[in-house]
């Protein structure tokens, strides 16, 4: 695939000065003693992996991470040589590349240390791989079970070229509930695998387990080093997180959303009332009706679950979907906006600059789900425009 080949029906538009602002709020949370880390995995949340990238590090981020190799290469090839940390699975055959990165790796499993052992002992590697073991305290997603830490640290440690330096959590619950118990269950368990290593013998240099929830709602688990996500851009990560916020009494962390997704208008015409629109006939028009046809579909990730439900921006007005989302096409009705013509610019998500704005959790309430996954899945393809 080129990734120089790029879709110009529909751009998104990311404000340099709110990410750089997120950072500085998170910089002002976590203090000058913890690393920053914010996350640029899936395309910086579906903001530009390389440009989110260096206007985090411009404004003070420390560490990126990533979830996967390719991410990395990326980050590399555009010259950044920031400390870069794995956070997903790494292919075995993929462990020799990751070490000429300079990467640091999350590890959780047996067959990962043996590999990464036969990769340092072939002598070309004179560093040693910083690693993080992922603890198991009650996602059961990644990580080694408590009761297997000491196995597992003993095997690391059979490699001269292997340092643990960290430990590593995630949470299960934070973001869904106001109710954090289950989360400071899990902190406990964190602090009581430090207790087992270092009892070990074995110093833990870093110990880092909070996103953007955790940071922005508990000092005490900041640790180390965050690892913000979802609020690095500017979005909160649930009302349940705001809620707390509230709950605890706090108050002066502000983010601000850095996306606009914009398209224009490819076609203007009238259809008389009574006519279906689109596939399925799912809409039918009950009087003459302005449609703009717009050059975006599901294609682009503008999502399906759409079709006859959210609405668009177009001259500071809302103008409805007509009909079903298609794969590369939506319509929309203008008949209440004057005057709308070809090219025309449209907000897809984001504001309009004229105080209207369809906010990524507007967007995502229309489909059922969450602010994560509808700035994540804006296809790659499309340009990211700083500005
Ligand atoms: C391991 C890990 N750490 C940190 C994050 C960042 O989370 P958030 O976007 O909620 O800040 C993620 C996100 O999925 C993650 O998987």
């Amino acid at each position: 695939m080129q990734k120089d080949v790029q879709n110009k029906l529909s751009w998104v538009e990311v404000s340099k000065a709110n990410l750089a602002h997120n950072i500085k709020e998170f910089r002002g949370l976590a203090g000058d003693d913890c690393l920053l880390c914010p996350c640029v995995k899936a395309n910086a949340y579906g903001h530009g992996l390389v440009e989110a990238a260096k206007i985090f590090l411009e404004a003070g981020a420390d560490w990126l991470a990533v979830n996967a190799l390719y991410e990395a290469e990326e980050l590399r090839e555009a010259g950044i040589e920031a400390p870069i940390y794995i956070m997903g699975y790494t292919l075995l055959g993929d462990l020799e590349r990751a070490v000429e990165l300079d990467c640091r790796l999350v590890v959780y499993d047996r067959e990962t240390i043996e590999k990464l052992g036969e990769v340092v002992s072939g002598g070309a590697n004179a560093k040693p791989v910083n690693l993080h073991i992922k603890v198991e305290t009650g996602n059961n997603r990644q990580g080694v079970p408590i009761e297997e830490l000491p196995d597992f640290v003993k095997l690391i440690q059979k490699h001269d070229g292997l340092k643990i330096e960290g430990l590593a959590t995630h949470f299960a619950n934070i973001e869904d509930t106001t109710d954090h118990s289950y989360a400071f269950a899990q902190i406990e368990k964190f602090k009581k695998a430090r207790e087992i290593v270092e009892e070990m013998g074995v110093e833990v240099p870093m110990m880092h387990c909070a996103n953007s929830a955790a940071t922005i709602l508990f000092p005490e688990v900041r640790m180390d080093m965050v690892r913000v996500g979802i609020a690095s851009y500017g979005m909160w990560p649930s009302n349940e997180t705001f809620v707390s916020y509230k709950q605890l009494d706090k108050n002066g962390f502000e983010l601000k959303p850095a996306l606009t997704w914009k398209t224009v208008v490819a076609q203007v015409k009238t259809v008389p009332g009574g006519e279906a629109i689109g596939y399925g006939c799912t809409c039918h028009t009950n009087r003459e009706t302005k449609v703009a046809i717009l050059p975006v579909g599901y294609y682009d990730g503008y999502d399906r679950g759409l079709s006859n439900t959210g609405y668009v921006l177009i001259q500071g007005k809302r103008a409805p979907i007509l009909g079903r989302v298609c794969m590369n096409i939506t319509m929309v009705d203008v008949t209440d906006i004057p005057d709308v013509a070809l090219e025309d610019e449209v907000v897809l998500m984001g504001g309009d600059g004229q105080g209207g704005e369809i906010s990524a959790e507007q967007y995502a309430t229309w489909i059922g789900t969450i602010n994560y996954e509808v700035t994540t899945r804006i296809n790659d393809k499309i340009p990211r425009v700083i500005i």
